[in-house]
């Protein structure tokens, strides 16, 4: 159980979590991203990563290279010198787990890292166990917190490493069975990641009532982070950390 991870008592107010980094402000999953939003004052950010063709886990949302980047192709078919060449806005190259880790470490309070496993198209390709392999290398546990829409894929990572905390990601336009999420009596997990449509105070208590946090995305109008927060969710992510902080005042 992933009892010693601070992230799991947390509780007087919403965590600030970078969604793709500081992405309003700097080109998405890029360490421009990440350090900006530690510059913003973040408590932390939510970073997407997959498999490259060389088996590196590298750090971008799409299965190509073609909107972040000035490339074209699949980025499980190119390989890490391949995406290093490419400029991932404002000069930035795309990272790997291993350099935004690196990055992020030696923070005055440890600096969360929200890892999004996105092998959505690629489910069984062993991307899970390479991300726990890349996490233990670093003895980073205590600042780690995985995610999925993939049901199994996080049944798999609390197979893999049950000392680190997971969430469920949905979507109120997926179907109803990922949207109930009916598999979550399999799927060991401490957080529910849900979009910002299904909050109400009434959503986020039933799911406190069950032992579950809550982290909502992608948050970045003002309005709609206050209401997140009224609601009592335990973190929001968005693009804008400095938004964050001045709605929530801290
Ligand atoms: O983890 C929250 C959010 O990032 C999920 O959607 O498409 O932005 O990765 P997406
Ligand atoms: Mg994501």
């Amino acid at each position: 159980m992933p009892a010693m991870n601070h992230w799991l008592h947390q509780a007087d107010r919403p965590l600030i979590i970078g969604h793709r980094g500081a992405s309003a402000h700097a080109p998405e999953n890029t360490l421009a991203a990440f350090m900006l939003a530690m510059a913003q004052g973040a408590d932390g950010v939510e970073l997407d990563v997959m498999h490259c063709a060389t088996g590196e886990v590298v750090v971008i949302h799409d299965d190509t290279v073609d909107r972040t980047t000035n490339g074209t192709g699949w980025v499980r078919k190119m390989s890490l010198a391949e995406l290093r060449e490419l400029d991932a806005g404002d000069g930035e190259r795309i990272p790997t787990l291993d350099e935004v880790i690196a990055a992020t470490a030696g923070a005055p309070r440890p600096f969360l890292l929200n890892i999004e496993v996105k092998n959505y198209a690629t489910p069984f390709d062993g991307l899970e166990r390479s991300v726990v392999e890349v996490v233990r290398r670093h003895g980073c546990e205590d600042r780690v917190l995985f995610s999925s829409f993939n049901p199994l894929a996080v049944r798999r990572l609390a197979q893999l490493a049950p000392d680190i905390p997971r969430g469920i990601l949905y979507h109120h336009d997926m179907p109803i069975h990922l949207r109930e999420v009916w598999m979550a009596p399999l799927v060991p997990h401490e957080f529910r990641h849900p979009d910002i449509g299904f909050i109400t105070p009434e959503f986020v208590a039933k799911l406190k009532a069950q032992g579950k946090r809550v982290n909502t995305w992608t948050v970045n109008d003002r309005a709609d982070i206050a209401r997140a927060a009224a609601s009592g969710v335990h973190g929001i992510i968005g693009d804008s950390p400095l938004t964050m902080r001045e709605v929530l005042g801290v």
